[in-house]
C-alpha cells in the first residue's frame, strides 16, 4: 500500500458550495471536502475523505441512516443543516458547531488550533529516544487527521472502552493501539488491549457523544494539552465522526449501539461462576478442581483451559498426554455439572506438519510482508503466522475448525493475545493485512485483528451449533461486542486493580460492552485473602464472573486460603446464583436498548454532581447500588446513595438518598442497597445452572408501587427469537398487591412466583 503524502486538515481553506443527495451533504472546500449525512434525527456522520474515499468502517457494519427531516442551506458562507433535535453550522477552515434544537452550543471546533509548544520537537524526541524512554508514539505536532475541540467548563467525559485509571476521562490522554501490556496497569498507561474511541461528553446541562470511527493508530487528548480544548488525532484513515445527541447520557449509549451493535443475549450459563488458571496442567487437576467446588458447595459452571491442553500450543489440537482424548475430560466434567471453555490464540505454529500451518500456506490465508513472503513473528508455540482475519474466507476456514472442539464437547472459546501480541517486537506497518477483499497494512487493520478474530469464532459456533455462542475476547474494537464477551486482560493481584475494575467496567458498559469481566483475584502477582474475598464481592455482579491467575503465582481458588475465604466467597457466589435472572432480564433489556448491566452513578444521576466521579459504587441495572469495599484492611465504607429513598440489601434499613453514609463493612460484607419500588426477581440457590429445573421465581420486593418486566426462555439457543419465551409484567400498588400479566407466553411458565419482602 503506497502510504503517500500526509495530509493535514489545516488544508481544509475556505467553504465555496454545497450539494445535496436525500440526507448526505456534501461540502466543498478549497481543499477537500467535507459529507454530512443525517443517519437519524439525533445522530451525523461527519466525513472527510482523506486516505479513503470510503468509510471502510468495521464497526457499522450496515447502512444505519433513517429517512427523517432535514432542511439545509448555506447563510454569510456558512453551511446550516436542522434536524428535529440537531443544528449545525460547518465554515471556512471546518469551523463546525453542533447545538440542540435549544440553540445550546454542544460540540464547537476549537479555531486557535493547538497551542503551541504543546508537543515535543523530533529533536527533543531524538534525546529522550538515546536515553531509553519510549519515545516512539510521543505527540510530535499536529496529526494528519486532527480534530481540536473546545472544552467547556463543567465538561466531563466517560467511554472509551477499556482505558485504564478512573472513571472520568477529562484531563488525561489515551492511544488507541491495541497492546498486550504484561505490566501493571495504572492511569498512566494511554493504551491497553481494546480500541473502542467513543466518547460521551457530559456537559453542565446537556450532553453529546463522539464516536471516531478510524482503524489507525490515534489519540485523545482530553484537556491535558489545555483546559480550552481537548483533541482527536488520527496517523492515518479519514476523520470519520458520527455525532450522538440526546437527552441524557442513556440515549447516546443507546444511539451509539444503535450504530455499532448492542451485545446480544448470552446464554444463561455463562452468567454462572467460571475457574480458571493458566494452566490446570492435566485432566486429573482439572478434574480435582471441579470436585472441590462441588464438595465445598461453591457454585460453579465452567472451568477454563489455558494453553497447557494443545499439543505444543497448536491450536485446534489436544494434547493427549496430559489432558486425555478430546471428549474425555469435557465428559467428565459435563457429567458433575461443568461446561469447558478452552482457549484459541492466533498465532499459528510454522511447523510443515502441523495442518493448519500448511492450510493457511497453501490458501494464502496468512499475513505477509509487503513482497509477498507469509510473516512470521513469536508467540507460545515459537515461530506463528498471523491469520489476515480481515477476509471472509478466512474467517470462514477459522471458524470451521472449531469443530473440533465442538466435537470435543467445548461449550465456549477463549480467544487471547489478539492486539495481534508479538515476543520479537510489534509488526511492522506495512505487514499485509486485508479488508475483506481490499489490500492494506498492519496500520490499518492492527486494531481491528481481535475483533475480526472473535467475528470468525462467533459465526464458526454459529454454524456448528444451535446455541448463543459464548466468546471471550482480550482485543476489541467498537463493535465487537455483537460477537463477543471481553475480560480485561492481565491485571495483577493488586488492591488499585481491583480498584480500576469499578470504572473499567463501567466505561466498557457504555462503549457497548455490557458482557465483561476481570480476573478475579488479579491475574499476575500473588493474591491475599483479604484481596481475594474483598474481589469476590465487588465482581458478584461483574457481568464476566471468572477468576483466573498467571502460572508461577500463588493459586488462587478459594480452598487456598483457608475457610473464612471459602465461606465468604460461597456467600457472594451463591448470591450471584440468586440474582441470575435478574442479571439475565438486564441482558435481554441490553439487546434492545444497549445499556449495560454494570453503570456508573452518572448514567442514572447525571445532574447530581457527585455521581461523576464515583469510581468506588456502582449500579446493577438502575435499582441495585454496589458499594463494595476496596482498600486493604478497611472495614468501613463510605457510601453515596443518590436521591430517593433505599434500603440497605442485608439488614432492610430505610435510608434517604441524596447523602453519604458510613456503613461497618465487616470482611464479609459487601453494602448493596435497593431503591425503593423495586422488584428484583431471583432464583434459588443451584450450584449450576441446569442443576434443577428453574420452577420457581422469587420476587424480592422494597416497599413502594413497581413495575418490573421479565423475561424467560430456554437460556440457551435463538428459539427466543422465534416468540419461544414468556414476558411477564409484574405491577405492584402501594399496599404490596402484586399483578400479574402475561405481555408474550409461548413457553412452560413457572409453577410458582412468590413475593418477598426486602423489609421484614
Ligand atoms: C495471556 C492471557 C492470559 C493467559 C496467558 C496464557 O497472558 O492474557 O489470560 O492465561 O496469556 O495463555
Amino acid at each position: 500500500m503506497d502510504l503517500g503524502e500526509k495530509y493535514t486538515m489545516k488544508t481544509m481553506g475556505q467553504l465555496i458550495s454545497y450539494t445535496q443527495d436525500e440526507n448526505t451533504f456534501t461540502l466543498q472546500y478549497e481543499k477537500e471536502q467535507l459529507i454530512i449525512k443525517v443517519i437519524r434525527e439525533d445522530i451525523i456522520n461527519f466525513f472527510i475523505p482523506l486516505r479513503f474515499k470510503e468509510h471502510y468502517s468495521k464497526a457499522v457494519e450496515e447502512d444505519k441512516s433513517v429517512p427523517c427531516k432535514v432542511t439545509a442551506g448555506m447563510k454569510e458562507g456558512e453551511f446550516l443543516l436542522e434536524t428535529k433535535s440537531l443544528k449545525v453550522r460547518a465554515g471556512s477552515d471546518l469551523a463546525l458547531t453542533v447545538s440542540g434544537s435549544d440553540n445550546r452550543v454542544l460540540m464547537h471546533t476549537h479555531g486557535a488550533g493547538r497551542k503551541s509548544g504543546a508537543v515535543v520537537s523530533e529533536e527533543t524526541r531524538k534525546i529522550l529516544e538515546a536515553e531509553g524512554h519510549d519515545a516512539s508514539k510521543m505527540d510530535t505536532g499536529d496529526y494528519p487527521v486532527q480534530l481540536v475541540l473546545g472544552l467547556d467548563e463543567g465538561d466531563d467525559f466517560y467511554g472509551l472502552g477499556d482505558k485504564s485509571g478512573f472513571l472520568n476521562k477529562k484531563y488525561y490522554e489515551y492511544e488507541n493501539w491495541n497492546s498486550d501490556i504484561p505490566q501493571a496497569h495504572n492511569e498512566d498507561y494511554h493504551a491497553l488491549y481494546k480500541s473502542v474511541p467513543v466518547l460521551f461528553c457530559k456537559k453542565k446541562q446537556a450532553v453529546y457523544g463522539l464516536f471516531f470511527d478510524n482503524t489507525f493508530h490515534s489519540y485523545l487528548n482530553l484537556g491535558k494539552e489545555s483546559t480550552d480544548y481537548f483533541y482527536y488525532g488520527a496517523d492515518d484513515g479519514n476523520l470519520d465522526v458520527y455525532f450522538m445527541g440526546g437527552e441524557n447520557l442513556k440515549d447516546l449509549v443507546s444511539a451509539y449501539t444503535y450504530l455499532t451493535g448492542r451485545t446480544p443475549l448470552p446464554q444463561r450459563w455463562t452468567l454462572g461462576y467460571q475457574q480458571s488458571r493458566w494452566s490446570y496442567e492435566s485432566a486429573d487437576e482439572v478434574m480435582d478442581v471441579a470436585e472441590h467446588f462441588r464438595s465445598l458447595d461453591i457454585p460453579c459452571d465452567a472451568i477454563h483451559l489455558d494453553i497447557d491442553y494443545m499439543d505444543g500450543y497448536r491450536v485446534f489440537t489436544w494434547n493427549n498426554e496430559e489432558y486425555g482424548q478430546p471428549g474425555e475430560l469435557t465428559a467428565q466434567l459435563k457429567e458433575k455439572g461443568f461446561k469447558t471453555v478452552t482457549i484459541i490464540d492466533p498465532g499459528t505454529k510454522v511447523d510443515d506438519s502441523y495442518f493448519m500451518c500448511r492450510e493457511g500456506e497453501k490458501n494464502h490465508y496468512f499475513a505477509t510482508d509487503p513482497e509477498g513472503k507469509t510473516y512470521v513473528n513469536e508467540v507460545w508455540p515459537g515461530d506463528a503466522n498471523y491469520p489476515d482475519f480481515g477476509r471472509k474466507e478466512v474467517r470462514d476456514w477459522w471458524g470451521s475448525h472449531h469443530k473440533f472442539l465442538v466435537d470435543a464437547g467445548v461449550d465456549g472459546i477463549w480467544n487471547d493475545m489478539n492486539e495481534p501480541a508479538s515476543f520479537r517486537g510489534e509488526l511492522p506497518a506495512d505487514v499485509v493485512f486485508h479488508d475483506e477483499d481490499r489490500k492494506t497494512s498492519h496500520a490499518e487493520m492492527h486494531n481491528v485483528y481481535g475483533h475480526y478474530m472473535s467475528r470468525a469464532t462467533f459465526e464458526g459456533l454459529q454454524k456448528l451449533t444451535d446455541k448463543r455462542p459464548f466468546v471471550i475476547t482480550r482485543a476489541a474494537y467498537a463493535g465487537t461486542q455483537k460477537y463477543s464477551t471481553v475480560w480485561t486482560g492481565d491485571n495483577q493481584s493488586l488492591w488499585s486493580h481491583l480498584q480500576m475494575m469499578v470504572p473499567q467496567l463501567c466505561n466498557l458498559g457504555m462503549s457497548g460492552f455490557a458482557f465483561a469481566g476481570t480476573d478475579i483475584g488479579g491475574f499476575g502477582a500473588d493474591t491475599t485473602p483479604e484481596l481475594l474475598t474483598r474481589w469476590i464481592e465487588a465482581a458478584c455482579f461483574s457481568p464476566l464472573f471468572r477468576n483466573h491467575s498467571c502460572k508461577g503465582t500463588r493459586r488462587q481458588e478459594p480452598w487456598q486460603f483457608g475457610d473464612e475465604v471459602v465461606s465468604i466467597y460461597r456467600k457472594y457466589v451463591k448470591l450471584r446464583y440468586r440474582f441470575l435472572p435478574y442479571l439475565y432480564d438486564l441482558f435481554y433489556q441490553g439487546e434492545k436498548t444497549g445499556l449495560p448491566v454494570m453503570r456508573p452513578l452518572v448514567l442514572h444521576y447525571e445532574e447530581d454532581r457527585e455521581t461523576y466521579n464515583m469510581n468506588g459504587e456502582f449500579l446493577v441495572g438502575e435499582n441495585l447500588l454496589v458499594a463494595p469495599v476496596l482498600e486493604q484492611g478497611s472495614d468501613k465504607k463510605m457510601v453515596y446513595l443518590p436521591r430517593g429513598t433505599w434500603y440497605d440489601f442485608w439488614t432492610g434499613e430505610k435510608i434517604s438518598g441524596g447523602q453519604y453514609i458510613l456503613r461497618d463493612a465487616p470482611i464479609d460484607v459487601c453494602p448493596i442497597y435497593v431503591k425503593a419500588g423495586t422488584i428484583l426477581p431471583m432464583y434459588e440457590e443451584m450450584s449450576y445452572v441446569g442443576e434443577k429445573p428453574l420452577t420457581t421465581l422469587k420476587l424480592l420486593c422494597t416497599p413502594g408501587e413497581a413495575h418490573y418486566e421479565h423475561f424467560q426462555d430456554d437460556g440457551e439457543t435463538y428459539a427466543y427469537r422465534n416468540g419461544a419465551y414468556n414476558l411477564y409484567a409484574f405491577d405492584r400498588d402501594a399496599d404490596g398487591k402484586l399483578k400479574t400479566t402475561m405481555l408474550h407466553e409461548n413457553y412452560p411458565k413457572y409453577e410458582k412466583i412468590i413475593m418477598e419482602e426486602l423489609v421484614k
